[in-house]
């Protein structure tokens, strides 16, 4: 067994001045306990213990192109050392923008904000100002952010606790919500588009923004149905309705355009984050001119002190340089492929029925025989006690996946990387 004390006795310290230990609520969840890292390369972590782990967490999906990536480095000491924040306009802001508008389908007008919660606040703010209209229909197991709004329906813990399919109950993911914040979104199953066209047929008047993660990458990383996506477009479109694309884990992971040029299925407005700066605070909302016009005109307003600063922005030009240059996405796709079929035959030989679902740059793997999940309430069959098992055994073998069982990959890891993750797989499937 490795040894964890180094990172224990600095988890104990920790929860003496940071609440609860840390600054995000989901880095509490590790076992034996959360942990302390000191460096990261490429696609190696390293913790406090000297533990070396193959990282398939990649900063829970940011380091798109590995950790410290010298060009990137480059690229961010160079702008700060031209100024970290002038909370005004700069060159490179307008290049970014313009490279999205160049890359992204629907980004016919850009604003840059730090994190992905903010963004689709400020995308929920601009469907509701377009239309006039007062509520969003969310889906269950999809993940938004934390602001209050979109903290119900996050998810739950069991189907009689989520109640009926067809009218769900939204549960709050945390303490503190005000009421009236429940009844901003009405809450539906994901990929079941005659229900959302049943909704809409009763309830269109009320709904002013459709919001999706194009996969559900929170929740068993479902991709969508055959034409789920396109359903939804056309009944945005026919109920002048805002279709937003939550494309936070999606976006330049799926391929340069995100998930709508990879699904060929273009939103009203998206949000994009994550891995965007390979790790540095950026996150932009985007959309179509009718749209955003009313952000351009300051009738809805959008703003932040930290916004595009230098460091953030340099980090993103560079990484969207280095995919295309690179061709990343080929890279990540051909290694998902890879890793799924390589954990399918471990699984197989260890006796274990899995189910690997996601289209490669990410995967979630689940300890169940169903033969497929198409929405949230599907993952509440798969056997969590087992996924924490494996999950601790590969860790204990060197290689760090996030907990509920969802696998990151980045430009960094190589062929032998995966096969070396199939590898410990083989002997961690035996343990469970
Ligand atoms: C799909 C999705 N949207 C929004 C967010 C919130 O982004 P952030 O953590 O940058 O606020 C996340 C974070 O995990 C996410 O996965």
């Amino acid at each position: 067994m490795r040894r964890y004390d180094k990172s224990k006795a600095l988890f104990e310290r920790a929860k003496g001045s940071l609440a609860g230990g840390v600054s995000s609520e989901f880095r509490k969840f590790n076992q034996p306990h959360a942990l302390f890292y000191t460096h990261a390369q490429g696609a190696r972590i390293v913790d406090v213990d000297e533990n070396e782990y193959l990282d398939f967490t990649l900063s829970q999906g940011p380091l798109i192109l590995g950790h410290s990536h010298p060009e990137v480095l480059e690229k961010v000491q160079l702008a700060s050392s031209e100024g970290q924040l002038y909370a005004a306009i700069h060159l490179r802001e307008v290049e970014l923008a313009e490279r999205m508008q160049q890359i992204v389908p629907c980004a016919e007008l850009v604003r840059f904000s730090l994190s992905g919660s903010e963004a689709d606040h400020a995308a929920l703010r601009v469907a509701r100002y377009v239309t006039g209209k007062p509520k969003f229909i969310r889906f269950e197991g999809h993940y938004h952010g934390w602001f209050d709004n979109v903290a119900w329906g996050v998810g739950g813990p069991s189907l009689e606790a989520m109640g009926e399919r067809e009218q769900p109950t939204a549960l709050p993911w945390s303490g503190g919500l005000p009421e009236h914040s429940r009844d901003e979104s009405i809450l539906l199953p994901w990929n079941d588009l005659a229900l959302v066209e049943k909704t809409l047929a009763a309830r269109s008047h009320e709904v002013c923004a459709i919001i999706t993660e194009p996969v559900m990458c929170n929740s068993g990383c479902i991709e969508p149905a055959p034409g789920f996506l396109q359903g939804l477009r056309d009944l945005c479109d026919r109920y002048d309705i805002a279709l937003i694309f939550d494309e936070v884990i999606t976006g330049f992971r799926l391929s340069l355009g995100g998930a709508q040029a990879y699904y060929g299925v273009t939103p009203d407005l998206a949000v994009f984050a994550k891995a965007m700066a390979n790790g540095y605070p950026i996150s932009a909302l985007v959309g179509k001119r009718r749209w955003m016009q009313p952000v351009a005109e300051g009738k809805v307003v959008h703003a932040g002190t930290l916004n595009a600063g230098n460091p953030s922005v340099a980090a993103a030009m560079a990484t969207l340089d280095i995919m295309a240059r690179d061709h990343v996405h080929a890279h990540l796709h051909r290694l998902g492929t890879r890793l799924k079929h390589g954990l399918v035959a471990a699984a197989a030989a260890a006796g274990q029925q899995v189910l690997i679902q996601g289209p490669g740059p990410m995967l979630h793997m689940a300890f169940t025989d169903l033969p497929r999940a198409n929405d949230f309430r599907d993952t509440l069959k798969f056997d969590k006690a087992k996924n924490a098992k494996f999950i601790f055994a590969m860790q204990e073998r060197g290689v760090r996946i996030i907990g509920r069982g969802l696998w990151y990959i980045s430009a960094a890891h190589t062929a032998a990387d995966i096969d070396h993750a199939i590898a410990m797989s083989t002997e961690a499937f035996r343990e469970c």
